[in-house]
């Protein structure tokens, strides 16, 4: 990595990402799905916790904040802290979460599996350590039904995603969730305003079933 993209990583891209992040719009989306999480919740890609805001305290037991990203897991501390969130901070990727299989009640995951690089890997540890009959509660943004729009998403990532952390527009959450085993309760799917390859979101609920 050059120094350039080093200090770009460091320095702008996180309060970059909380910017965008952070939009009204998007708060909505989050406020949809992340309140139902309850008792001991993993969020997978906490970022700089900008769900922190909608989690219900009495509701949640303790929170796993997983997050390669030392410089945003700083940001979700102060978030958690401003809150009397409890919140434990794990600097890791998803692909191996160090957790016993069956061991949380629900999964938070919101605008994160367009940036993981290994989606596949990572749902596979999400599904090991969900109860069966648990929850992921999930909101992404990604490949949207218009073909014209789909196209730009497909021409736009190999400069986008290098701007932006790794995210790819055109990643098809929904299907990821079920190709992992998940079985989709609840799907809302939308453009929010602003410009289309950026904006098509899918927000819900999926189960890992009973055995
Ligand atoms: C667009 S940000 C979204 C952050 C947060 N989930 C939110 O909703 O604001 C994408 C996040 O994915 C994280 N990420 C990147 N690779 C990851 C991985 N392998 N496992 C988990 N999270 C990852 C990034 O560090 C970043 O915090």
């Amino acid at each position: 990595m050059t120094p350039l993209r080093r200090a770009y990583e460091r320095w702008l891209l996180p309060p970059l990402l909380d910017l965008a992040c952070g939009l009204p719009a998007l708060h909505r989306e989050r406020a949809a799905v992340v309140a139902r999480a309850q008792g001991r919740v993993l969020e997978v890609g906490i970022g700089s916790g900008l769900n922190l805001a909608h989690y219900r305290v009495a509701q949640v037991q303790r929170i796993d904040g997983l997050d390669p990203s030392a410089e945003l897991s700083r940001k979700a501390r102060r978030r958690a802290e401003q809150r009397q969130l409890p919140l434990q901070l794990l600097q890791l990727g998803a692909e191996r979460i160090p957790a016993a299989d069956d061991h949380y009640d629900s999964l938070v995951c919101t605008f994160t599996l367009c940036t993981i690089p290994e989606p596949g890997l990572a749902l596979a540890e999400m599904y090991r350590v969900l109860k069966p009959g648990g929850l992921l509660l999930f909101c992404e943004h990604g490949l949207a039904p218009d073909a014209p729009v789909a196209r730009w998403q497909r021409r736009l990532n190999p400069c986008w995603s290098p701007c932006a952390g790794g995210c790819r527009l055109d990643r098809d959450g929904p299907a990821l969730l079920r190709a992992a085993g998940f079985a989709l309760e609840e799907l809302q799917q939308h453009y929010l305003p602003g410009p289309r390859p950026w904006t098509y979101v899918s927000r819900g609920v999926a189960r890992k079933p009973q055995r």
